[in-house]
C-alpha cells in the first residue's frame, strides 16, 4: 500500500460510527402553517438556520434560512412556509454509517438532513456537517485517550509478563569529555528510551533533566566517562561515573552557586553551579562519592511511585 492509499482513521471512524449517534436529537420542527414572515425570528430565536416541517406526526418539508433568503429576495407575499419548503425530503435513517451522510452532502449541496427510524419512519434527529466534524473529533479524542493509557501501562505488564524473580533493565551510554558536540546525548537517548517504555511522564522528566546535568558535568570537569540507567518496576537508577580528576570536597560542590567553570564554559552558558542542585530536586535520592585523581561517581535513583523530592547522603 502506498502512503496514499493508506485508510485514515477518519475515513474508518466514517464507516464505524452510526448516524444516530452524532445527530441532533432535540429537533426542533416548525408547523407548515407558520407564515414565512414568521420564520427569520424562529430560526434566530432557536439559533437555527432551518428545520423540519411536521404537520403532526408526518414530516412533510423541511425549510431553511436559505429558502428564507430566496423568499425575500424575490418580494413575494406573505404566505404559509409549506409554500416554500423542499418538500422532496432527503432523509437518512439512524443506522446508517456516517458515509452515507458525507456523500449524500456532497451530491445534494444540502445543510441538513431529517434522519428517521428505517421502520416506523418517525423522525429522530436531523444531521449537519458540523455534526459530523463534532462527532469525528470527540471520537478521536476518546481514541487518543485510549491509547495514552495503554501506552503508559506498557511498562507495567512489560513486568508483569516476564518470568522472573527479578527483571532489570540496564541502558549504557558513553560520554566523551569535552565534546560539545554531543553533550546531552546520553540523556536525550535515555528519556526517549524510558518515554518509548512507556513510564509516566514526570517520572521521565525527572530523570532526563538530572541525567543531563550529569553528563554536563562530565563533559566539561572529565575525560569521560559513563551513563547507566537501570530501569526496575519500581525504580530507575542513574549511575554516572568518570574516572578522574575527582572532587576535592564534596559537601562544597553541592552548595548552590559553587562552580569551578572558567570564563569560557560560563560563556557556553553553563557554571551557574546550579547542576547538582537541579539533579537532588528531580531525585528520590542522590548520592555523589569522589576521589581525588580516581574518579567521580554520582548515583540518582528515582521512584517510579514518587511525587518528587529528595535526600542525600
Ligand atoms: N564529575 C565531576 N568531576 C569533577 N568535578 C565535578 C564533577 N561534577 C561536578 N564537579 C564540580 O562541581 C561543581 C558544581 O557542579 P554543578 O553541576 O552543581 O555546577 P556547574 O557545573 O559548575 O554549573 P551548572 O551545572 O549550573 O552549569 C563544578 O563546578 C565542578 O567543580
Ligand atoms: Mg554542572
Amino acid at each position: 500500500m502506498t502512503p496514499d492509499n493508506k485508510i485514515s482513521r477518519i475515513q474508518e471512524l466514517v464507516y464505524e460510527i452510526r448516524i444516530g449517534e452524532v445527530m441532533q436529537k432535540d429537533v426542533i420542527t416548525i408547523n407548515p402553517q407558520t407564515n414565512m414572515s414568521e420564520l427569520r425570528g424562529i430560526l434566530r430565536e432557536k439559533r437555527i438556520s432551518g428545520a423540519p416541517v411536521m404537520d403532526g406526526d408526518k414530516m412533510v418539508g423541511i425549510i431553511s434560512i436559505e429558502d428564507f433568503i430566496k423568499w425575500l429576495a424575490d418580494r413575494e407575499n406573505d404566505c404559509p412556509i409549506s409554500e416554500k419548503m423542499s418538500k422532496d425530503v432527503k432523509t437518512l435513517y439512524a443506522d446508517e454509517p456516517l458515509t452515507h451522510a458525507v456523500n449524500k452532502f456532497e451530491r445534494f449541496g444540502f445543510g441538513r438532513f431529517a434522519v428517521i427510524d428505517r421502520q416506523s419512519r418517525r423522525l429522530l434527529g436531523i444531521i449537519t456537517k458540523g455534526n459530523i466534524v463534532e462527532g469525528l473529533l470527540k471520537k478521536l479524542e476518546i481514541d487518543h485517550y485510549k491509547e495514552e493509557e495503554v501506552y503508559c501501562r506498557r511498562v507495567e505488564h512489560f513486568f508483569e509478563d516476564i518470568l522472573a524473580d527479578k527483571v532489570v533493565l540496564l541502558f549504557q551510554y558513553d560520554v566523551a569529555g569535552h565534546d560539545f558536540k554531543r553533550a546531552g546525548e546520553g540523556a536525550s537517548r535515555l528519556k526517549a528510551s524510558l518515554k518509548r517504555l512507556g513510564l509516566d511522564p514526570q517520572i521521565v522528566r525527572r530523570v532526563a533533566i538530572a541525567t543531563y546535568e550529569a553528563e554536563m558535568n562530565l563533559v566539561i570537569y572529565t575525560e569521560g566517562g559513563q551513563i547507566r540507567a537501570r530501569v526496575e518496576p519500581h525504580e530507575i537508577f542513574v549511575k554516572v561515573a568518570d574516572s578522574g580528576p575527582g572532587i576535592p570536597d564534596v559537601q562544597k560542590v553541592l552548595r548552590p552557586g559553587y562552580s569551578t567553570a572558567p570564563e569560557w564554559i560560563r560563556n557556553l552558558g553553563f557554571g551557574a553551579g546550579m547542576g547538582l542542585n537541579n539533579i537532588l530536586k528531580c531525585a528520590s535520592k542522590m548520592d555523589l562519592r569522589s576521589e581525588v585523581g580516581k574518579g567521580t561517581q554520582l548515583y540518582i535513583r528515582v521512584d517510579t511511585k514518587d511525587g518528587a523530592t529528595s535526600e542525600t547522603n
